[in-house]
């Protein structure tokens, strides 16, 4: 039977880009949205995956999002924790909601997700976690002190839990996305993101594509050996 799969932030970008690569690869898909409904219709439409909508954010909103979506769905044994915000500034500049919210966000929902499913995954002796970092975790980046220590939290996150899962058949991998072309990356002001692609080797933006390869490499059964890992997908703009 298909395993079930759900991707946080999934009905656009990055997110979308592994639903798709996950339903065409033969998974029973569940995409996660935060609060853009005409996107996320617009996704089902496209791609026939169903959306469901929950602020992972919010510990009460994960776990009865993730309840409906086992009861629609089955239990969930693929978890990409792909859901992401920006809101960047300066240091001096940055407010404690700025500050909060790329922590709730970014690295809350991270908890808040794996808790809900981690139990289930343990029981069957069989999980796959992908949380999706940042080469601006493993780099800095200035203008982003909320968003990379959130990005940088996650990759001690993937290790913790990595190990706990170890011994039940629970892999607990990273993916380190360079700058891809995504509304996310288009929102920053132009001179500067001129500028970052010329330090990119490769010599372009990622694709959304080359970020879904990589997770359904990590989440197959024959990848149960690979477990704490953090892969760079970033163009060699950063190796580490
Ligand atoms: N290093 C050093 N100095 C820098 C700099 C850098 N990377 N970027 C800007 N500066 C300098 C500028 O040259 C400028 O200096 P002067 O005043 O001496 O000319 C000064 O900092 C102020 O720059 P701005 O005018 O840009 O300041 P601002 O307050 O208007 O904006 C900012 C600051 C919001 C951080 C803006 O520069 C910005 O948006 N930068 C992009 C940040 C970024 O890369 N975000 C990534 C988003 S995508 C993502 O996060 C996905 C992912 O995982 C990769």
């Amino acid at each position: 039977m298909a395993r079930t799969a759900l991707v946080t932030g999934g009905t656009r970008g990055i997110g979308e880009a592994i639903c798709v690569a996950l339903k065409d690869a033969g998974y029973s898909v569940a995409a996660n949205y935060g609060g853009n409904a005409a996107a996320a219709q617009a996704f089902t439409g496209r791609t026939g995956i169903p959306a469901y909508q929950f602020d992972v954010a919010s510990f009460d909103a994960v776990t009865a999002g993730i309840q409906a979506i086992a009861q629609d769905l089955g239990p969930i044994e693929v978890l990409v924790n792909n859901a992401g915000i920006t809101r960047d500034g300066t240091m001096h500049k940055m407010t404690h909601d700025q500050w909060q919210a790329v922590i709730d966000t970014n690295l809350g929902s991270c908890f808040n997700c794996s808790r809900a499913v981690i139990e289930g995954m343990r029981e069957r002796g069989f999980g796959r976690i992908v949380n999706i970092g940042s080469i601006n975790g493993q780099a800095g980046q200035y203008g982003q002190v909320n968003y990379a220590a959130a990005k940088s939290g996650i990759h001690g996150f993937t290790k913790a839990l990595a190990q706990e899962g170890a011994a039940k058949g629970i892999t607990v991998n990273a993916v380190a996305p360079g700058y891809v072309d995504t509304d996310m990356v288009r929102a920053v002001p132009p001179q500067v993101l001129e500028k970052i692609i010329k330090r990119i080797p490769v010599g372009r933006l990622g694709k959304p594509e080359d970020i879904a390869r990589t997770v359904l490499f990590l989440v197959a059964d024959e990848a149960d050996f690979i477990t704490g890992a953090t892969l760079s997908v970033n163009g060699g703009q950063h190796m580490y």
